[in-house]
Parts: C-alpha cells; sequence; structure tokens
C-alpha cells in the first residue's frame, strides 16, 4: 500500500510565486491550510465584479451561467472528472456533504464509517444521521504513533464491511497532513457497496487528484483554501450513484430549462442531469465567480507535481532539525508536502510557542498536539528558517 503522490526523486521546476500575491514581506505566511492568501487576479476578479453591480445593466442572463460553466470545467479538469456536469457549486463543505447524507438510505443495523479527529463538516452530518437512522458510527482512531498513515489506512479498510453505508475520508489528515490511500479504501468501499465521500478540502489544488483513480462517489472542497478562491463558495463532484438524488434546496437554477427567463413560472418537475441540482441557491454570485474562476485558473497553471515538489525542496532540512529537537513527524511517504504537523515533545507549552512564533511573524496554526505547517509556492526557505528559529529558540529555553 501506498500513497501516489509522494516523489522523493522528483526535483522541483517551479520558481518562487510570491509575486502573484500581495503578502508583506517580512511575514512568513505558512498557514495555507487555514487560509490562502488572495493571488491578484483573483482580486481584480472580485473587484470587478462588484463594479459590474454597481451599475446592473451590464448583466445580462446569459452572465447568470456563463462564469459557473467555465468554474465547472475548470475544476473537472483540475480532479480528472468525465463532464462539469458532475460538478456543483457549494457554499461550503457541509453543504456538500449534507447533500451526500441527504441522498443515502440507511437502515437500523447499518454502519457509517469515518477515521477520527475529521474536520467537524465530514463529521457531523454522519453523527446526525447515525442517530437519526439508528445506524452506528465507526471512528476509526490512529495508531499511538506519529508514522500512522499507513497503519490508519488499515484500519479503516478493516473497519469497511458489507453493512456500511458510507465511508467518509480526506486525502489527508486536516490537523497534520498524515496521508490516507485513497485507492485502497475507495476500492473496499466499493466491494462493500458502501458510498465513498472524500473531503478534498485539504488536499485538491496543491497536490493531484485523479477522480478517475479514487472512484469517489463524492469529492467535496470548500473554496478558500488550497484552489485559492474567496471564503463562501467550494466545488463539488458527485458520481453516478447521485444522478437521480434531491438537492437541500428547491432552487429555481437546479430545475430544467431554468436558463429561460421568460418562461420560469411554466414549473418544471425535473431537475438538471447529474450535479447541477445540488448547486447552492444564487450560485452566480457575481463577485464569487468570477475569484474562484480566476483562482481555478492560476491553480491550472502550476503542475501540482511541482508545488508538491517545491513544497518538499524547501522544508527538506527541516525535518532532520525538529527530529533532533525531540519533535515527531510523520515519514515521507505519508506526509504531504503542503501540509505536516510537527508533532511536539510533552514538554514544550504549545501556547508559548505560538506567542513567540506570532512574536516573529510566523503564522502556523495549532491543530491538537502538532504545530501545522502549510507552505505553498510563495514561500521560501526563510520562512521556513524563521520557524525553525523559534523552535530551535524555545525548545532550547524549555529543554
Ligand atoms: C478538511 C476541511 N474540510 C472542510 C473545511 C471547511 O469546512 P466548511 O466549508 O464546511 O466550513 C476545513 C476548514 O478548515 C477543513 O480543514
Amino acid at each position: 500500500m501506498s500513497v501516489s503522490y509522494y516523489d522523493g526523486r522528483r526535483r522541483t521546476v517551479l520558481t518562487n510565486q510570491k509575486h502573484l500575491f500581495s503578502l508583506p514581506d517580512g511575514e512568513h505566511y505558512l498557514n495555507c491550510a487555514y487560509m490562502s492568501p488572495t493571488p491578484k487576479t483573483v482580486v481584480e476578479a472580485g473587484i470587478g465584479g462588484i463594479m459590474r453591480k454597481a451599475a446592473p445593466s451590464g448583466i445580462h442572463a446569459d452572465d447568470f451561467f456563463r462564469d459557473n460553466e467555465t468554474v465547472r470545467q475548470l475544476f473537472a479538469r483540475l480532479i480528472g472528472a468525465s463532464a462539469p456536469e458532475r460538478v456543483a457549486i457549494v457554499p461550503a463543505a457541509s453543504y456538500g456533504i449534507a447533500t451526500v447524507a441527504r441522498n443515502l438510505a440507511f437502515a437500523r443495523g447499518q454502519n457509517i464509517v469515518v477515521a477520527d479527529g475529521q474536520f467537524p463538516s465530514n463529521v457531523y452530518a454522519w453523527r446526525e444521521a447515525a442517530r437519526r437512522h439508528g445506524v452506528d458510527l465507526r471512528t476509526v482512531t490512529p495508531p499511538e504513533h506519529v508514522q500512522r498513515g499507513e497503519e490508519w489506512t488499515t484500519r479503516v479498510i478493516e473497519a469497511v464491511d458489507s453493512e456500511t453505508v458510507v465511508v467518509a475520508s480526506a486525502p489527508v489528515h486536516w490537523t497534520d497532513g498524515t496521508c490516507f490511500d485513497l485507492e485502497a479504501i475507495g476500492a473496499r468501499a466499493r466491494d462493500c457497496d458502501a458510498a465513498f465521500v472524500v473531503d478534498g478540502t485539504q488536499a485538491v489544488g496543491a497536490m493531484p487528484f485523479d477522480v478517475a483513480r479514487v472512484q469517489p462517489d463524492a469529492l467535496v472542497c470548500a473554496g478558500y483554501k488550497w484552489l485559492l478562491g474567496p471564503y463562501s463558495v467550494g466545488l463539488a463532484y458527485y458520481g453516478p450513484r447521485f444522478d437521480g438524488g434531491i438537492p437541500l434546496e428547491e432552487g429555481w437554477a437546479a430545475r430544467r430549462g431554468s436558463d429561460d427567463f421568460r418562461r420560469l413560472i411554466d414549473y418544471q418537475d425535473d431537475y438538471h442531469p447529474g450535479a447541477l441540482r445540488y448547486d447552492v441557491g444564487e450560485r452566480s454570485n457575481f463577485v464569487l465567480m468570477p475569484m474562484l474562476l480566476a483562482a481555478l485558473e492560476q491553480v491550472l497553471a502550476w503542475d501540482l507535481q511541482d508545488v508538491q515538489a517545491y513544497c518538499h525542496a524547501i522544508t527538506t532540512d527541516l525535518f532532520d532539525a525538529v527530529r533532533d529537537l525531540g519533535f515527531g513527524v510523520e515519514s515521507d511517504e505519508w506526509r504531504a508536502g503542503h501540509l505536516f504537523g510537527l508533532h511536539a515533545p510533552a514538554r514544550v507549552d504549545l501556547e508559548a510557542v505560538k506567542r513567540q512564533l506570532q512574536a516573529r511573524k510566523v503564522s502556523v496554526s495549532l491543530r491538537g498536539s502538532a504545530i501545522r505547517v502549510s507552505p505553498h509556492v510563495y514561500n521560501d526557505a526563510s520562512d521556513v528558517a524563521a520557524l525553525l528559529d523559534v523552535l530551535r529558540d524555545h525548545v532550547g529555553h524549555d529543554a
């Protein structure tokens, strides 16, 4: 078993991309897993959207459809989906996952399998489904040791059986970047005829994701992190399992023929085919859609293997150094390049480390026992060195 994104031999061909962003000099923003800085082109697209609505006579019926069609096409290309009609526009990951939960049939005695400690948007929907339908929520805990990706994947696979309705997972764990072997988990879900739902928020846009290989029934991504988009808009892929489903809302745009504004009150019984029925109401947001479109164009301009190689290249010295300081780190093969946790030794006061990091303008997140570091192509080795300085300094004092 292995994860396919790590290729330690690949040399980065990407150069630093900070010029595409407006990050202030002197700040070390290693926190894209919290939210991405917005690329300049995306900011411009947002301002353009605000200005269009300031004088709306220039907004025509076509404009309700054009950008979101392009967004679907770009996202489908990014994830290798067969058609843009497989992509829905969602306001949040929680919405995309609630859509899945709404469209699964549960019977008493069945079960739901989730990896422990996932982001709440991929947990609460399942807790609620378990409570409402009287099914068992199987939360799969990781092994105690820090190098846990392979064994955790095995445990998830072993938890799936013929009574499993849905397996909810993610390519990388949001707290520390532990990778899961989604192809292996997906194969097990298919063997058991369970739906396979992936929260791609902390991976898609930063590392390659191929729907054809992973074969999820649904893939849901908030847009404001690695997709480089604005807040309050995300994207979801729904496979054929959900073709006949019922959306959370009953918006006009979800119905067949909704592009003919003169006939909107010829009410339709049929939804649009594919995933379009799952779009959020007012999906044609004239500010957010152009921003998301520009963001996806930027993401697609990079080869995501190169993004991973770039992140590995600027962090490679960090790992030996932090291990010497007593931090636990996942193995190279089971750790994402763009998101990883440094598990501090018990003696370290993480709140004190946080204060010192803030003072040095190093932005990372504390999640559980891990310092979560999430670099991107606007970072360079000096950002990582600033982080290491603080850790050395602090752990040195603390030891
Ligand atoms: C893995 C993961 N999923 C989803 C989200 C965001 O969820 P939502 O869009 O429902 O707010 C986050 C935010 O940190 C996350 O880390």
